[in-house]
């Protein structure tokens, strides 16, 4: 059974500047939630109870934003505000979280590297804290994952979730070289991080939801660090199909949304679309819109 989930939350998320100086981009509100809040709320969905954040400097907001407030339930209950307690029902989830700290900013191959001594030889989930997938709903494509995993799990060391980008934006991403289709899901022929537009072997990139065995760890080790000094997952995943270990791709099904919180652009994109969807202010905000910037 997969019941953990590493969450990476140590980038330091300079595109945001200067929002995220000192909040971490994760906890930034998207609607009435911060960024984090909603990819654990998918993940417990999807039947995860123990999360292990990989946190970095300035990230202390993450930790106390999952613990139990005593204090703050005590004051509302005493001063009759009974009925906010429910927005605090996600501190009760039964569900655990852990913390470990990545000391070098080096990359998010080497923050899933963190998380080794507490994965004691089981499958796990790597959810990126930065991105959330799903929109009226939370996205149910790491059920989907866990279970083709469980189906062939004697022979795959990872499923990795994939999202069709137009061409100008591999170079954003990790990018799946597929084989041939097998129905909802393919093989990896290979994987680029961020190929250039011309070089790039598709356009399926990855979505911010993997899988893997714990193999990945003695690959991540043999990962030389890039120009940049960073190791990258999509590295150590390469090694390993060269390797000849089987590694699946899921797309995400059309019309599921997928938010990477990683620029001002896409930031805003992703707050102004779940406040248009919130089911008390959505339609007051959308009168606003059509009487100020009319359609
Ligand atoms: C990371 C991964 C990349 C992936 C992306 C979005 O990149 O390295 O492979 O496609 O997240 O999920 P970053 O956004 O940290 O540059």
């Amino acid at each position: 059974m997969i019941d953990l989930a590493i969450i990476p939350v140590a980038g330091r998320g300079t595109e945001l500047l200067p929002l995220t100086k000192s909040q971490p981009k994760e906890m930034l509100p998207v609607g009435g939630k911060p960024v984090v809040q909603h990819v654990v709320e998918e993940l417990i969905q999807c039947r995860l109870n123990r999360f292990l954040f990989v946190t970095g400097p300035d990230k202390a907001a993450i930790e106390d934003h999952f613990d139990v407030n005593n204090e703050l339930i005590r004051y509302l209950r005493l001063n009759g505000k009974e009925d906010l307690l429910a927005e605090l029902a996600f501190e009760r989830e039964d569900a655990e979280y852990f913390y470990t700290r990545q000391r070098h900013q080096s990359g998010l191959g080497h923050a899933v590297l963190c998380a080794e001594p507490f994965v004691h030889g089981h499958r796990f989930v790597v959810a990126l804290g930065d991105t959330i997938l799903g929109r009226y709903t939370s996205s149910g494509i790491v059920k989907r994952m866990i279970d083709l995993f469980e189906r062939n799990s004697s022979e795959i060391k990872g499923v990795i979730a994939f999202d069709e980008v137009p061409r100008p934006e591999v170079v954003h991403y990790g990018i799946a070289k597929p084989k041939e289709s097998r129905g909802d899901f393919f093989e990896l022929d290979d994987i680029v991080e961020k190929p250039t537009a011309e070089e790039t072997p598709s356009t399926l990139a990855v979505a911010a939801r993997y899988i893997f065995t714990p193999d990945i760890f003695d690959y991540l080790r043999r990962t030389e660090p890039g120009n940049d000094g960073r190791i990258q997952l999509t590295d150590a995943i390469s090694l390993m199909i060269r390797d000849r270990k089987k590694i699946l791709g899921v797309r995400l099904p059309p019309g599921e949304y997928r938010y990477d919180i990683g620029s001002f652009e896409s930031y805003y994109k992703a707050f102004l679309d779940f406040a248009l969807h919130d089911p008390i202010h959505g339609s007051t905000l959308k009168s606003f819109l059509d009487q100020n910037f009319g359609r």
